[in-house]
């Protein structure tokens, strides 16, 4: 998958999915599975470090994430996210990291969450050669803004900000926890593939947090994560088996031993 090729899928009509991964071990694992992008999502924060927020990921760590997930990929495109305040003191601190992200990872694309007032740093990123996938819509970098994880139902700034990122150079756009006719209305306006995660079913694509989708993720879950599996009962049942056979003795058997 390359970039133009993300963008002709909706000219073709050709929905794309995407899923996060955070290591070596899941990239290769997702890649296989012939998904259309792989994003290095700043979820990594909740998912992997066990944050309440994703706000305290850093340029270093996602770059040590990015280019674990790069590495293992053969076909997907991999996407990394921009942290919280590696794009937001100036459009050229935007472009030294953003740098440092493709350079250091080996990624195709970054992601940046954004509204109209980001339409000099996505411009400038393009302008050098970096694509870009814009966020709108619930950007979690902003929660404390927002007062919470709240679904967006502003339309006319919705689309402002959908409208600024396509007009800037992004490739696409992430639009996240939207009511499903604002996402559609936004999603036959612009050229560019939109992918959405509780967006509904009219985006060009969609993108789910891996370990949600899997049911490996324990807590609460938000309305639009459906369990494509239920992972983190398959795991602990495994992990009980373990434990119970080596305390009783009937792990390692004859059959998992060197004579
Ligand atoms: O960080 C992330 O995983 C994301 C997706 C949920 C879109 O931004």
């Amino acid at each position: 998958m390359t970039v133009p090729r993300f963008v002709d899928a909706k000219r073709q009509g050709r929905r794309l999915s995407v899923l996060t991964a955070y290591d070596h071990l899941w990239a290769g694992l997702i890649d296989a599975t012939g998904v259309d992008a792989i994003l290095v999502g700043d979820s990594l924060a909740m998912v992997v470090q066990g944050k309440s927020t994703t706000l305290p990921v850093t340029l270093d760590q996602i770059i040590y994430h990015g280019e674990m997930v790069a590495r293992a990929v053969k076909r997907a495109l991999v996407i990394v996210d921009m942290p919280f305040m590696t794009f937001q003191v100036s459009v050229e601190d935007a472009l030294r990291n953003a740098g440092r992200i493709m350079k250091e990872t080996g990624a195709s694309a970054v992601k940046l969450e954004c509204g109209t007032h980001q339409a000099a740093t996505i411009r400038a990123l393009a302008n050098a050669d970096i694509p870009v996938m814009g966020h709108v819509g619930l950007k979690p970098q902003s929660v404390h803004k927002l007062g919470g994880y709240r679904i967006q139902r502003d339309e006319e700034q919705l689309l402002k900000d959908a409208r600024t990122a396509e007009e800037a150079g992004a490739f696409g756009v992430v639009l996240e926890c939207v009511p499903r006719a604002i996402a559609a209305h936004i999603t036959a306006e612009l050229k560019i593939p939109t992918i959405g995660i509780g967006a509904g079913p009219d985006c060009d694509g969609q993108v789910l947090v891996t370990p949600d989708m899997l049911g490996l993720t324990g807590g609460f879950q938000p309305k639009f994560v459906k369990h494509f599996a239920e992972l983190r009962t398959a795991a602990t049942d495994a992990i009980s088996s373990y434990v119970r056979e080596v305390r009783g003795g009937q792990y390692p058997d004859d059959a998992h031993s060197h004579s």
